[in-house]
Formats: structure tokens, sequence, C-alpha cells
């Protein structure tokens, strides 16, 4: 592999680790003080149950998906499952945002925060946020641990519940909070869904 390509990979590694987290890491913050707000719940009460705050975080992560697309160009004619042929060299975007949103699989309320939903089949609570396939997402085990489909349970032997929860449930522990006199700011110039400021006090 030529120096400079070596240069770009490692910058591209370093891009899609930490803003992917950061940013996933503050929606998820944030819709679960949300949801306890307008539940009557305390942080507290869900993280006591780290396999519950997972699902806090899949159901954010299936919302705020770190890239609202993914790019592919054909190798070769492709037909896709509804028939259509996407000629050799033709781009594709796949929109991961607008999929994690359709009612038809996630149901009539799919646009909102709703960790408690069920999912019929093989799709995964975060949606397509890590993208499919050969270049599915490279850390999505180590950020959103072991994702359980329809019906399947935990195995107590081996569950991992990603960092993203533990790191949570680690500062929720420590009583984190929304600070009341400082309001969270999102970035009003990006197209991205990301946030500029998230003030939190101790
Ligand atoms: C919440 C956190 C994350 C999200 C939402 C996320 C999302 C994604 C998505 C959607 C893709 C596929 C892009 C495409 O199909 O074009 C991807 C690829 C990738 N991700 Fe992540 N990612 C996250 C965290 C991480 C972490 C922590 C690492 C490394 C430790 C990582 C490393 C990679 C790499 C190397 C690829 C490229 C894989 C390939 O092209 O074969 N990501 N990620």
């Amino acid at each position: 592999m030529p120096d400079e390509l070596m240069v770009r990979e490692v910058a591209f590694f370093y891009l899609a680790a930490s803003h992917t987290s950061v940013h996933t890491l503050v929606h998820a913050t944030h819709e679960l003080f949300n949801w306890c707000a307008n539940e009557n719940k305390t942080p507290e009460e869900i993280v006591a149950n780290p396999h519950q705050l997972q699902r806090f975080v899949l159901e954010s992560m299936r919302l705020h998906p770190s890239s609202p697309e993914a790019w592919r160009r054909a190798e070769a004619d492709v037909t896709l499952a509804d028939g259509r042929l996407i000629p050799k060299g033709d781009k594709v975007v796949v929109e991961l945002q607008t999929a994690n949103r359709d009612a038809t699989v996630f149901g009539d309320d799919a646009t909102e925060f709703n960790p408690q939903r069920t999912i019929q089949g093989r799709i995964s609570p975060a949606g397509m946020s890590f993208g499919g396939g050969m270049h599915v997402c490279l850390g999505m085990n180590l950020v959103a641990g072991t994702v359980l489909r329809d019906g399947e349970a935990p195995n107590p032997e081996n569950h991992q519940f990603g960092t993203v929860t533990l790191i949570i449930k680690e500062l929720i522990e420590r009583g984190m909070l929304p600070n009341p006199d400082q309001l969270p700011q999102k970035i009003e110039a990006s197209e991205r869904d990301v946030w500029a400021t998230y003030p939190v006090l101790f």
C-alpha cells in the first residue's frame, strides 16, 4: 500500500471510531434523560439494568446514525430484490437514516424514541446504523455490544454490552444530570444531527 493511502486509512480509522462514538454517546444520553423526564423515571433506575440500558442505546443509534447515508459503486450489473437493475459503474446512495425510520419495519411510531419496541425478524434494533455486508462497521461489537435479534435471549457467560452502554452507566452512577441552567445546543449549520454542546452536572 502506498504511504499516502496508508495515512488516509489511519486517519479514517480515528474518525470512524471516535467521531461516531462521541456523538452516539451524547445522543443516547439525551434520549435517556428525555425519556425518563416524560415517563417519570430516573436514569439510575434504567442503568441499574444494563440490558435495558443497551436497548436505549440501540434505539438511539437507530434514530441517530453517525452517517446519514453510505455510498456504493456497482462493480458489476446487480439486480435488486425488487427487480431494478443497477448497471456496472452506477453509484448508489443507501439512505441509512430513512431506512431506519421505515414504518413497515419498525412500526407506526418509527420516528419516535421507543426503547421497548418489538421488532419482528432478524432486523437489528440499531437498524442500518452500522451498514451491512462485507464493509459492515468494524467497531460494531465494540460500541454496540452483542446485538440480540427478535426473540434471542442474552448468554450470561459472554454477553457484551458495548462501550456506549458501559460509559453511560458509569456516568449516571456517578450522578451525571443535565445542567438546568445551560441548555444543550445542536450544530445548526450542520446537515448532520450532532450536538455542539451538552452541559452536565455531577
Ligand atoms: C456508534 C459508533 C459507530 C457507528 C454508528 C459506526 C458506523 C459505521 C458505518 C455505517 C460504517 C459503514 C460505512 C459504509 O458502509 O460505507 C462503518 C464502517 C467502519 N467503521 Fe464504524 N461506526 C462506529 C464506531 C466505530 C468504531 C469504534 C470503530 C473502530 C474501533 C469503527 C471502525 C470502522 C471501520 C474501520 C469501518 C470501515 C469498514 C470497511 O470499510 O470495511 N467504527 N461504521
